[in-house]
């Protein structure tokens, strides 16, 4: 099948070969992302093939990514592909959770289930593919934490060496020791993510390393699988609404390219709407979408949040998010650090959890069904980026009402639940207990 990387840019829209390594258009530096002629596939046998992998023991078919490979098929080679069985992750209710949210039913699509326990998963397994049919040698990414955890494991899987770059001090233990563990060169910078990111072009550019932040096309069609697995999951009914996080954009721009895809090949028969939630210190694509006259996009030069995954002021991809929220009709919410770490411990209570960034999804719905925005029946899937291993620290800081947002701004335990120091004595803790 014919597949070409093409810039977004309408006024432009130039075209080039797939296997060229491309992250932003040469002639007018617009954003890049694959096309194909999808021609007029056989939906309804393209369903069931899907199904029949399930029961596969294959490992393409196991991968909750690869199982969809007909809806990204730029490798030309599947054995350049590295698989940990990623994708695969599960559809959970949670009604203490739709209750606190405004709604009569959520559902949690979990992406912390992912091998390194998060959704970056999903992309860098695509994008390690990509790595390897053009036969790069090294790898690298900035990242507050899950993407580098990520591309550390699949990195090392293929045989590639990976290079990590993170803001130094401001990376949670539980992902860099995964980093470290898989094998990554780690280099921790002093300086803040959107600044770490430019240098790292730099760098890739100068040595010849392959960039796998989300601003790499092929993140993006791995990133796809992960609304085209709920779709599957849900027998190809669309929810009324999709919420997510929003920091770097490439999620939102992803969800939106897959949807729009399979809502042209008629696999799904209309678009659910996009809500994004940024956390307040971070909310510079808030900013730029509340205004309908639509004035220049101004970057947050100091984003603070402790929700670290979207603590991100200069989103890369915001053009292709901008046109994957209109296309959609959806909205952009923002919300407090008190707001997440809330949401937070209510999804805790429902037995799952999720780490802060994900928590905000609960947070912007709560905000959204109280201003009318989402109706209270309305079918709504909030998506779990990562998982609550992640941020224990955040999380025992909260129950134990010790927890300080940006600016040393005490966060109260609204559902905190401390543990209790006890003597060695089975007749007080009976007492206790009763
Ligand atoms: N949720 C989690 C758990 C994340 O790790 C990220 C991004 C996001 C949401 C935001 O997604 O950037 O596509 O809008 N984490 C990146 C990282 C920045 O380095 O791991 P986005």
């Amino acid at each position: 099948m014919q597949s070409d990387l093409a810039c977004i840019n309408v006024a432009c829209g130039a075209r080039y070969g797939i296997t060229e390594v491309l992250y932003n258009c040469p002639k007018c530096t617009g954003l890049l992302e694959a096309r194909y002629e999808f021609g007029d596939p056989d939906v309804a046998a393209l369903q069931r093939t899907w199904r029949e992998r399930r029961m596969s023991n294959a490992p393409l078919d196991q991968s909750g990514v690869w199982r969809y490979r007909e809806l990204f098929p730029f490798v030309d080679d599947d054995r350049h592909i590295v698989t940990l069985r990623e994708g695969n992750t599960p559809l959970l209710k949670g009604p203490r959770a739709a209750e606190y949210g405004g709604l009569d039913q959520i559902t949690f699509k979990h992406q912390g289930f992912n091998p390194t326990g998060s959704f970056k998963d999903n992309g860098m397994t695509a994008g390690v593919a990509q790595a390897r049919r053009l036969g790069m040698k090294r790898v690298a990414c900035v990242s507050t934490g899950n993407t580098s955890a990520s591309m550390a494991a699949y990195a090392s899987a293929g045989g590639l060496e990976p290079l990590i770059f993170i803001p130094h001090g401001n990376i949670s233990y539980g992902k860099l020791a995964q980093a470290l563990d898989y094998g990554a060169r780690t280099f921790q910078v002093e300086a803040n993510f959107d600044q770490i990111l430019a240098l790292v072009r730099v760098l890739a550019e100068r040595l010849g390393i392959y960039l796998l932040n989300s601003i790499n096309p092929f993140r993006i069609e791995g990133q796809k699988s992960i609304v085209i697995e709920m779709m599957d999951q849900r027998d190809w009914q669309p929810p009324d609404w999709i919420v997510l996080p929003g920091g770097n954009l490439g999620n939102t721009s992803a969800f939106g390219k897959g949807l729009r895809e399979m809502h042209e090949l008629g696999l799904i028969r209309r678009l659910p709407r996009l809500a994004v939630v940024q956390a307040e210190g971070a909310s510079p694509f808030y900013e730029y979408m509340r205004c309908e006259g639509r004035t220049p996009f101004i970057a947050t030069e100091h984003p603070e949040t402790l929700a670290t995954a979207i603590k991100i002021g200069d989103p890369v991809s915001w053009p292709k998010a901008q046109f994957e929220v209109e296309t959609t009709n959806g909205v952009v919410e923002r919300v407090t650090e008190q707001e997440i770490a809330d949401a937070k411990a209510i999804i805790g209570q429902c037995g799952i959890g999720c780490e802060p960034a994900s928590a905000a999804t609960l947070a912007g719905i709560r905000k959204l069904t109280a201003a009318g925005v989402i109706a209270r029946d309305a079918d709504v899937v909030a998506v779990l980026t990562g998982n609550v291993l992640k941020d224990p620290d955040y999380i025992y800081r909260y129950h134990t009402g010790q927890l300080k947002g940006p600016g040393d701004c005490p966060i109260q335990p609204n559902f905190g639940n401390r543990p209790v120091v006890v003597p060695n004595d089975a007749d007080r803790i009976t007492e206790l207990i009763k």
